[in-house]
């Protein structure tokens, strides 16, 4: 799988953990930085990620700051990007089995790099369920996102 990957200053000591553990299993890693503790700005490096994975350059994107919540607002504002903020193995699974997302964001600041690599490959792992309720309800979240962009 082709997977963008960025991060914050507050998140780049875990993107340097993740991207060998995506190598390792096999993955192709697109790393859109950044590479050092110098303060930047999350949206700066969420914007090049989302738009990899909504062009389909990317399959999926992985996303880190110090909580994992500056990148997932920052990702869900670019249309076709439907990305969650996981700390635990239940959700890294459910948001894949209920909403197909695309993208995920982590927090170096809230979880450990070892839990955050199992979650990396449960996320990776789950496919959509299919299931006829969770297609409706995306389709009901796309609605909105059009609805929004006509308006804009
Ligand atoms: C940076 O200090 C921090 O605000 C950022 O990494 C992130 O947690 C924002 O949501």
């Amino acid at each position: 799988m082709k997977i963008a990957i960025g991060a914050d200053h507050g998140g780049y000591r875990l993107k340097d953990e993740i991207v060998p553990f995506l190598l390792s299993l096999g993955h192709e890693v697109e790393d859109l930085g950044c590479d050092c503790a110098q303060s930047v700005d999350y949206p700066d490096y969420a914007l090049p990620v989302a738009e990899r994975v909504a062009s389909g350059q990317a399959e999926r994107g992985i996303l880190i700051c110090g909580t994992g919540i500056g990148m997932s607002i920052a990702a869900n504002k670019v249309k076709g990007i439907r990305c969650a903020l996981v700390h635990d193995m239940f959700t890294a699974q459910a948001t894949r089995d209920h909403n197909d997302t695309n993208v995920l964001a982590l927090g170096e600041r809230v979880i450990g790099p070892g839990l955050a690599l199992e979650i990396v490959r449960i996320w990776l792992e789950t496919p959509f369920s299919n299931g006829e309720r969770h297609v409706n309800r995306i389709g009901k979240v796309t609605q909105i996102e059009e609805q929004y962009a006509e308006r804009a």
